[in-house]
């Protein structure tokens, strides 16, 4: 096969078929492709789409990249979340331990933080001892003990992703919808997982600020998720201010236990329902949204699902005391609060910004080789829409000596737009996509 003729064709418009795209990207793991000619493929591709066709084969070479894992004789349905990643998104730390209350199996492969979006593999760092490498023999007995694992990647799980993803980072071509499939159900499918909740994120906090463009994602997340085999829906969810009030990594776990308590702000505990409900009635185990959001609410509002909580940490060799005890999870020695100049009403908030801020202070990192600091981050006290008092506390800044402070300072009075105008909360859930009839 020809390369340059194989780029040309997608430049022009045309398809590849399964054996073509075969040919590049197991050349390019194997070395005879250039990361150059896979660089212009790209960006082929991100100017010329994909046929769904075309982008589920894709799909399938990345996922049968590295190893996969398979939980077929793990009893039970196994269903599982994905996010396209935003502000204070500690969805995944409530969500696993409350469906595998309700009986679901959920293995979940997680990331870590990069720019303004933060990771859970980060947030489970301010978990004393809280284990992320299971080996396949751990994480199959944890799965059938507990019913949920949250394990990071290993580097034979879908390498041609991570080539391809460093490779988009560094080439403008992170933003293409089939690209952006590809990526996240090859590792969704490899992980076993027999059904997949979507949470696209939309707003400026996330990947699609537009509603149109995360409207699309979600489309085509849904359409070839569903022909791979794997049952998904998606829920387009706000991210034009952060998810809850906290930014942060010990201050996140924070939020996720007072949510498993029963309490918490309500968008994240809302949020976080709505998710699991998608994976009850994907996974077979409620007839309908509204009776599994039933028997979520009485899982946390029993502390059925606190218990399955403190048996998945421990179980990963995490301080279970952490729940009654959120001093052991460190927190950052200095408070300065942000204030409002003027009264008025909250307009709108950068949320990108916000997590760049956080970062500012340690929260994240902007190179795969920076340090986090797991309890230094934001409570971001209020919400687009609120009404607001001069020298009122907008955000309550967690820092360590005054590290990061005054960037983290001036980001924040860009982000948070104060002005007279009223202006209506923001909805939590904007949009369900379902290949359900
Ligand atoms: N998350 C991923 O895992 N991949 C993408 O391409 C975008 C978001």
């Amino acid at each position: 096969m020809n390369t340059p003729e194989l780029i040309r064709r997608k430049r022009e418009g045309g398809t590849l078929s399964e054996e073509e795209l075969r040919f590049l990207i197991e050349g390019y793991l194997a070395g005879g492709i250039e990361e150059y000619q896979i660089s212009a493929l790209l960006m082929a591709v991100f100017f010329q789409g994909m046929t769904p066709d075309e982008a589920a084969t894709l799909t399938r070479i990345m996922m049968n990249s590295g190893r996969t894992y398979d939980w077929s004789t793990v009893p039970g349905p196994k269903s599982d979340k994905h996010s396209t990643g935003g502000v204070g998104d500690k969805v995944s730390l409530i969500l696993a331990p409350l469906v595998a209350a309700a009986g679901i199996v959920n293995p979940m492969v997680s990331g870590r933080g990069l720019g303004h979006s933060g990771g859970t593999l980060d947030k489970l760092d301010a978990v004393p001892g809280y284990r992320w490498n299971l080996s396949e023999k751990e994480l199959k007995a944890q799965l059938e003990k507990v019913g949920c694992a949250i394990i990071g990647q290993t580097n034979d799980f879908v390498p041609a992703d991570k080539r391809l993803y460093a490779l988009r980072d560094v080439t403008a071509t992170v933003e293409s919808i089939p690209l952006i499939c590809a990526s996240i159900l090859s590792k969704k499918a490899a992980s076993g997982t027999e059904s997949l909740a979507m949470d696209v994120k939309c707003g400026s906090g996330a990947f699609m600020e537009s509603e149109e463009k995360a409207r699309a994602l979600a489309e085509q997340l849904v359409a070839i998720g569903t022909q791979l085999g794997l049952k998904t829906s998606a829920l387009l969810t706000q991210m034009n201010q952060p998810l809850g009030i906290t930014v942060g990594n010990a201050l996140e776990v924070r939020e996720s236990i007072d949510v498993l308590k029963g309490g918490g702000p309500s968008d994240t505990r809302g949020i976080t329902i709505e998710l699991c409900a998608e994976m009850l009635v994907l996974a077979g185990r409620a007839p309908g949204i509204d009776p599994a959001k039933k028997t979520l609410v009485e899982l946390l509002d029993s502390g059925r699902a606190l218990e399955k909580f403190t048996e998945w940490i421990e179980a990963q060799g995490g301080d279970p005391h952490i729940v009654d005890n959120s001093s052991l999870l460190g927190s950052a020695p200095d408070r300065t609060s942000f204030v409002a100049k003027d009264n008025g009403v909250i307009q709108c908030m950068n949320t990108r910004q916000i997590g760049v801020a956080a970062n500012m202070l340690g929260a994240g990192r902007m190179k795969t080789t920076d340090d986090v600091d797991p309890a230094v981050g934001l409570e971001v006290l209020v919400n687009v829409g609120d009404e607001i008092e001069k020298g009122q506390e907008l955000v309550r800044i967690h820092h360590r000596g005054g590290k990061g402070l005054n960037d983290c300072e001036r980001l924040l009075a860009d982000a948070v737009e104060t002005g007279e105008d009223s202006v209506r909360s923001l909805q939590p859930i904007l949009h369900r996509v379902s290949a359900r009839a």
